[in-house]
């Protein structure tokens, strides 16, 4: 009889209770799993994702980059150009006077030692942004021969220092190494 009672509420007003009760309880595991549902996602959103971390750093093989020729790299999603300089660009860039350049640095300070012919830079133009031509095969290179912003005309020399042009700063020397002599991790 006294299973019947709690079966039907009509009958007996403890069971009708003891039917609210279990009601409560659902709501309140179900708001606690809504609860765990909600942290999770924060949880994940503070630690970097894979694709996150895979991007924080980037490792190029050279050995195909013939002097003379340079090519475009991805980096943290910006542009990187690789420039392996010829002599005669090397030249061209040691012979300026430092202290005449609007962002002052020589092709050494934007170089590894002994490495001076690799000219690692953000491909991304110091005046607002853009991706400067003159790393792709047969792009204009500008009229002192390193790379040419068409967007408002800013001309980067063979060190890819700013020489003409509205761009405040030289491109960009991003952190990076030789891992050997063929490869170079940038990041
Ligand atoms: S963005 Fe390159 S010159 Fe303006």
């Amino acid at each position: 009889m006294a299973d019947e009672a709690i079966i039907d509420p009509a009958h007996d007003t403890g069971e009708g209770v003891r039917r609210r009760d279990f009601i409560n309880i659902a709501a309140v595991s179900f708001a606690g799993v809504g609860g765990i549902a909600v942290l999770v996602p924060l949880i994940s959103q503070m630690s970097p994702s894979a694709d996150v971390l895979a991007e924080s750093s980037t490792e190029i093989d050279i050995s195909q980059i013939a002097t003379g020729q340079a090519i475009k790299a991805i980096f943290r999603k910006q542009p990187v150009f690789i420039r392996n300089l010829t002599p005669a660009e090397i030249g061209e860039a040691q012979k300026v006077d430092v202290a005449s350049l609007r962002d002052p640095q020589s092709l050494d300070d934007r170089t590894k030692p002994g490495k001076t012919n690799w000219l690692i830079t953000m491909g991304v133009c110091t005046h607002l942004g853009c991706v400067p031509l003159g790393a792709g095969e047969g792009e204009v290179k500008g009229e002192f021969g390193g790379y040419f912003c068409p967007c408002h005309g800013s001309s980067y020399d063979t060190a890819a220092r700013i020489r003409k042009g509205p761009a405040p700063k030289n491109l960009e020397v991003p952190p990076y190494e030789f891992t050997s002599d063929t490869v170079v991790k940038i990041g």
